[in-house]
């Protein structure tokens, strides 16, 4: 068994993009700007934002952070995305979710202009992706192929069962992984909720790519032998023994799942430290216009 070294993974990407951003400010050009807009207080998203500050400040990428209050109304929202959407010093931004119950996501979302949406939730950067044409795919399964890429694992023609649909995760992850090119080319199975029989489908799979955000849920009796898994689900649980008085696990049952997979993702250090890195990647990538000419 082998564990997928998430935090080496983005090291080393960050490095890369450094190198990157250095040789941009060496011949005197403007370096790249990824901005975030933070509405209200949800202390998820406050550091979730703050961790891509200090990302951006580790490779040299600008950042800056627009904090709007809970009460923010959708006009003055908007007016945030127009702003953003216009600023030639801005070459991509996210709108942090979840936002306050009186603005609709979705209508903010389709406001970002395609080319700057560097977290790819744009249904044009969404629909893109499932055409396989150069889009922004989003930052946690973006994150979830460098790390099968980098451990050169093989996908073609493997069954791969992803659990949870949401728009962020489970569901760009199985069209990602059906697309016809690496990685993919994978015969995918997308469960959720509603789906009877999950162990018999799970124990079919030779990737298995779990984010369901239920702790601890996969166990060993429901995964094949020399199978890959991917644990996407992150949750902090009371811990006597760590000083923090907390500590982080998976949707999969790491001590015994481990024991039967050939790959597999640990938490924390697996998946978590790569979903930064990729919206790092896509702004690079806005940067350089190779998405949007
Ligand atoms: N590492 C990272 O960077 C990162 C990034 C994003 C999310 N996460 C974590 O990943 C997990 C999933 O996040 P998400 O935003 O994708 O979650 P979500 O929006 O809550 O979606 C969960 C999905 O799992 C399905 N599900 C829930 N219980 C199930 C069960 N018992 N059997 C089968 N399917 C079940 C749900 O089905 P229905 O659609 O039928 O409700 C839903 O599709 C969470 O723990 C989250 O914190 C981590």
């Amino acid at each position: 068994m082998a564990i997928i070294d998430g935090k080496e993974i983005a090291r080393q990407i960050k490095t890369e993009i450094a190198a990157e951003v250095t040789t941009i400010l060496d011949s005197g050009k403007e370096v790249p700007h990824l901005a975030a807009v933070l509405v209200g207080d949800n202390p998820a998203s406050h550091t979730y934002v703050g961790g891509k500050e200090k990302a951006c400040l580790e490779v040299g990428i600008i950042s800056s952070v627009y904090k709007l209050s809970e009460s923010v109304s959708e006009k003055e929202l908007l007016e945030v995305i127009d702003y953003l959407n216009l600023d030639d010093h801005v070459d991509g931004f996210i709108v942090q979710l979840p936002l306050p119950k009186q603005i609709d996501e979705k209508k903010m979302i389709s406001h970002i202009n395609p080319a700057k949406d560097v977290d790819g939730f744009h249904p044009e950067n969404f629909g893109r992706m499932a055409l396989n044409l150069p889009a922004y795919i989003p930052a946690t399964p973006f994150g979830i192929l460098q790390l099968i890429e980098r451990y050169k694992i093989e996908t073609s023609g493997k069954n791969c069962v992803v659990l949870g649909r949401s728009h962020i995760v489970g569901s760009p992850m199985s069209i990602l992984l059906s697309r016809k090119t690496y990685p993919g080319d994978a015969t995918v199975t997308l469960c959720h909720s509603r789906t009877p029989n999950l162990k018999e489908i799970t124990l079919n799979a030779d990737i298995l790519i779990v984010a369901m955000g239920q702790p601890e849920f996969i166990t060993k009796d429901m995964v094949k032998k020399g199978s890959v898994v991917i644990d996407v689900g992150i949750h902090r649980i009371p811990s006597e023994s760590s000083k923090s008085g907390f500590k982080l696990i998976g949707d999969v049952k790491f001590d015994e799942v481990s024991r039967n997979a050939s790959y597999i993702t640990p938490v924390p250090g697996g998946v978590g430290p790569m979903t930064i890195v990729a919206l790092l990647m896509n702004t690079l990538k806005a940067y350089k216009k190779e998405i949007y000419f």
